[in-house]
């Protein structure tokens, strides 16, 4: 069965990915997704924060006299919080490069255009088949409005984009007041795919400590159908690929993701769950399935239960509101 999937301008075995997180990064890990079967692999991000404090210690060393800058300094996390270094980030990307047979796509996670000035061009030399741009931001200024925030978001993504040759996708949080619009200008800026979605990790509060705790849950499959709904009201709106993150633990998940529009679809608390092996049994599964309902090829099936293609797609907007509340029962 053919399950050939062009993506970020590679040609994939198939459309199930191991997404940005701890086992891309490493070349054991790495090895054994090839072995499982992974048709790339998607590198954990090299952070804005990473950049910007290496940037600004070399600029304190110039001048340690400089108080308030060392203050400012104390704000950021220490490198040791962080896995690796802008240029341990770019030798990494060459040792991935150097241990698999398959595409390595770079990530940089950040929200200000200066801080994507250099580092996406390195990682390209480095030899980054593609780069995917990790959205995060948390618009918690008053003074700052939606338009303004998406300017800048978008100033990023066109000063990384037009930094590199290599394709590019963007990884996108789900909170904009118009997600299409948004797609539509990432698509003017030329970037080739879009990831739906990053996973914002709420931190929880301490009330003896009186401290905010970050907490990092896996995800489960509950978090899948905001991807779809938004997977398949896209389908047929944007030309640009889309790929699915978060939720998705299972070869049915897989089918659902492909049938609401995803070109690929990704998985990281699947694999650290299961281990690297889960993703040959996704792929098995997925396999089975496709023979099991006689399809030969991805294309039948992608987009199927798009907005467009479905047989109800009132079912996918707001329509079915009104009803779904209207169906709970006591008991
Ligand atoms: C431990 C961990 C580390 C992650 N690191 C990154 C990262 O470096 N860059 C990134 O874009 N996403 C990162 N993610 C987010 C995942 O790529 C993915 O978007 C999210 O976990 C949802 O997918 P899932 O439900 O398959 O886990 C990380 C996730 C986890 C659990």
């Amino acid at each position: 069965m053919n399950l050939q999937t062009n993506y970020l301008g590679l040609e994939l075995a198939h459309p199930i990915i191991p997404g940005a997180g701890p086992l891309t990064g490493e070349v054991p890990q790495a090895r054994q997704l090839e072995d499982s079967g992974a048709p790339c692999l998607i590198m954990n991000s090299l952070f804005e924060e990473q950049i910007v404090r290496e940037q600004r210690a070399a600029f304190a060393a110039i001048d340690e006299a400089e108080d308030s800058f060392a203050e400012a300094l104390s704000y950021l996390p220490e490198p040791e919080d962080y896995r690796l270094g802008p240029d341990d980030y770019l030798s990494r990307v060459t040792h991935l490069k150097a241990a698999v047979d398959i595409p390595v796509i770079a990530s940089v996670n950040g929200i200000s255009p200066d801080g994507w000035r250099e580092y996406p061009k390195l990682i390209a030399a480095a030899g980054a088949d593609a780069l995917e741009i990790n959205l995060y931001h948390l618009a918690s200024d008053p003074q700052m409005s939606a338009g303004e925030v998406e300017e800048r978001l978008l100033a990023s993504v066109r000063t990384a984009h037009d930094e590199v040759d290599i394709p590019v996708s963007v990884k996108l949080p789900p909170f904009f007041t118009s997600i299409p619009h948004f797609v539509s200008q990432l698509e003017a800026i030329g970037v080739q795919a879009v990831v739906l979605f990053n996973r914002f990790y709420q931190p929880d509060i301490d009330i003896e400590e009186l401290r905010a705790e970050p907490t990092l849950r896996l995800s489960d499959a509950s978090e899948l159908n905001l991807r779809l709904r938004w997977l398949a009201i896209l389908h047929g709106r944007t030309n640009l690929e889309m790929s699915l993150s978060g939720g998705v633990h299972s070869a049915t998940d897989v089918i659902k993701g492909l049938m609401a529009g995803a070109t690929t679809v990704q998985t990281v608390s699947g694999l650290l769950q299961h281990g690297p092996h889960h993703l040959r049994e996704l792929l098995d599964g997925v396999r089975e399935w496709l023979s099991e309902h006689e399809y030969s090829d991805l294309a039948q099936l992608r987009g199927c239960m798009s907005h467009q293609n479905a047989p109800d797609p009132e079912a996918i907007e707001r329509g079915n509101y009104a009803m779904v509340l209207n169906s709970w029962t006591a008991g």
